[in-house]
């Protein structure tokens, strides 16, 4: 009897241990949260964004602007208090974190462009640059408040972000986030698909740019309730087909405490809901869920997929096919057979290649293998761009598949030719990309163009 109660008590114990662990604050190692230009602290939910008078020290500039507005055009969003002021920079200018933690660091990147003075900050045209890796080059903002969200795994005592003005322009940042992530929240490497070569590849010398992070299941997900203050957005902005999904919601049947990922990887929030393909009223529907994102190509991307079966109970158990484009990324995907458990959150990271199209497309749907209902769910997608060997991030240095395939290691003396085979191949992307990496001052036309392009494919596909 005594040995039975200790035993309950035990295991009462270690549930509420793990209660307390799950809610449990990250807080990390390295935390440096600027509000750029104000002379006052500025609390954001549970952080403080701290006046850059009291960071002064990692400022290294020759000279820079204090700005301020009083438009409260943002005052509705979760973050405004940090887009009321801006620093402003004429000649190129560093910050230099001290850091304590070796290892992968957030820089989250700011931007609110408004009108100070004689600075119009939304004519502002700059780069940026993080350690030795291109962040951005020669870019001009568009109006809304823009968060930029970068990894670089730092291996000294400092991470040196830079920002330098392009010639007759100048600089701004309204708030900067440079802080440690949690370990193996970013892999040290991925699988690979498509045409890469090799099954594996390296990603700890890489940086990378978060190009989308995205809630499955309708339902956007706010920093606020994210441990890693993050933003998750609704997927119905991405899907095409819409007629054909379900989405679905079911937050306390996720369940952290099974060993795999932590609250860390994606909030409960992510989990806990879904878009399912909708096959309630045609048991015999074969098709696939898919969704449209607007990428840069001639870059690598990590694309993680997270998922959670949320819905099982007391459907027959999931049994899947996942695919980005015409790759097959997992075929016959069995969650339970993984996770050994309901609601046991599941992610997978994989590396894909874009090379001559803006459009990378996730599906998920039946797998081939008879099951007794076909069914497929996807709970959050994040994709991830991964840094060239340029050590680049930007549109403008991207890399085109010619050049990635093999062609560097012919001679110069070939370059010309080679090009135009490819050019005569494949004629249409080529120029584009070439348009991009030749692109001056008509990039940003480019940029916003393929935007209304990737929305005009997926209008039409509805
Ligand atoms: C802002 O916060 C920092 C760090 O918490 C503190 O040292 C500083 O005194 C605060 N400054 C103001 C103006 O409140
Ligand atoms: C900007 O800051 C200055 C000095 O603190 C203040 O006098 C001015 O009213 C502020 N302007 C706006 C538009 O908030
Ligand atoms: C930046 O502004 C300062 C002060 O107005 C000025 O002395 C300096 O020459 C400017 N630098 C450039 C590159 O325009
Ligand atoms: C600032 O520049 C943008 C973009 O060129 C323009 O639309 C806006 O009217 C300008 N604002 C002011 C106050 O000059
Ligand atoms: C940046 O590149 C320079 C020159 O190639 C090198 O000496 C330096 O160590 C690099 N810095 C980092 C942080 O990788
Ligand atoms: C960061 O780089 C070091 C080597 O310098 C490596 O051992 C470590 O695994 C890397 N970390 C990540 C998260 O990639
Ligand atoms: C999805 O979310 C949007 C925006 O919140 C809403 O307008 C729409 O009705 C939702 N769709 C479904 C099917 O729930
Ligand atoms: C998100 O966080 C806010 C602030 O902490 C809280 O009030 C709200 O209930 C949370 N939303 C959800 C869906 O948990
Ligand atoms: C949510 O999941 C839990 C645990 O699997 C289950 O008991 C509950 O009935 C589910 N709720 C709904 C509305 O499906
Ligand atoms: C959560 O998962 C663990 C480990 O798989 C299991 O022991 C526990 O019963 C689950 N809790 C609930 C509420 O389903
Ligand atoms: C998805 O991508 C593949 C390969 O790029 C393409 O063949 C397919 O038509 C795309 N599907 C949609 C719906 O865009
Ligand atoms: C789903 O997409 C994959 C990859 O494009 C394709 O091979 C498969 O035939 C599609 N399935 C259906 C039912 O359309």
């Amino acid at each position: 009897m005594v040995n039975i109660c200790s035993c309950e008590l035990l295991i009462l114990t270690g549930s509420i241990l793990c209660l307390v662990c799950v809610s449990l604050e990250y807080v990390p190692e390295d935390n440096y949260l600027i509000d750029c230009g104000s002379s006052t602290n500025s609390s954001v939910g549970d952080r403080v964004f701290v006046a850059d008078q009291s960071y002064s020290d990692v400022l290294s500039t020759p000279h820079s602007i204090s700005a301020n507005t009083s438009s409260d055009s943002t005052s509705s969003t979760y973050d405004s208090a940090l887009y009321q002021t801006a620093k402003i920079f004429n000649e190129s200018s560093h910050y230099t974190f001290p850091i304590k933690k070796p290892g992968r660091h957030w820089i989250r990147l700011h931007f609110f462009p408004f009108a100070y003075r004689n600075y119009n900050l939304s004519m502002a045209k700059f780069s940026v640059s993080a350690q030795n890796f291109t962040l951005i080059r020669e870019y001009r903002l568009e109006s809304p408040p823009i968060v930029k969200e970068y990894s670089v795994n730092v291996t000294s005592g400092s991470l040196v972000l830079t920002f330098t003005p392009s010639v007759n322009s100048f600089a701004f940042i309204n708030a900067l986030e440079v802080f440690s992530l949690p370990d193996k929240l970013i892999p040290a490497g991925a699988r690979t698909i498509s045409s890469l070569q090799g099954n594996y590849k390296n990603l700890w010398k890489q940086a990378l740019e978060t190009v989308e992070r995205v809630n499955m299941g309708n339902q956007t997900v706010f920093p606020q309730n994210d441990t890693l203050w993050r933003l998750w957005v609704s997927d119905n902005q991405f899907l095409i087909h819409n007629n054909l999904v379900t989405f679905v919601s079911n937050v306390t049947a996720v369940n952290f405490t099974g060993g795999g990922p932590s609250e860390n990887i994606a909030p409960a929030l992510v989990y806990g809901t879904a878009t399912r393909l909708n096959s309630d009223s045609d048991p015999n529907i074969n098709a696939n869920v898919t969704w449209l994102f607007d990428v840069d190509p001639g870059f690598e991307y990590l694309v993680r997929f997270h998922f959670c079966d949320i819905l099982s109970n007391p459907l027959p158990k999931l049994y899947f096919n996942v695919y980005i484009g015409s790759w097959l990324v997992y075929q016959n995907l069995d969650l339970l057979k993984l996770t050994f458990s309901l609601g046991a959150p599941y992610f997978m990271d994989v590396i894909t290649r874009v090379s001559d199209t803006r459009l990378l497309n996730v599906s998920v749907g039946p797998s081939n293998v008879g099951t007794p209902y076909p069914n497929a769910i996807l709970n959050g997608l994040e994709i991830m761009k991964i840094s060239n060997s340029e050590d680049s991030l930007d549109v403008l240095d991207s890399i085109s598949s010619r050049s990635s395939e093999g062609d560097e290691e012919r001679s110069s003396n070939n370059y010309q030719m080679s090009t135009q085979f490819n050019r005569g191949n494949n004629f249409e992307t080529r120029v584009s990309a070439r348009e991009f990496s030749l692109g001056g001052g008509d990039d940003l036309d480019g940029v916003s163009m393929s935007k209304v392009f990737a929305q005009m494919v997926r209008e039409e596909m509805r």
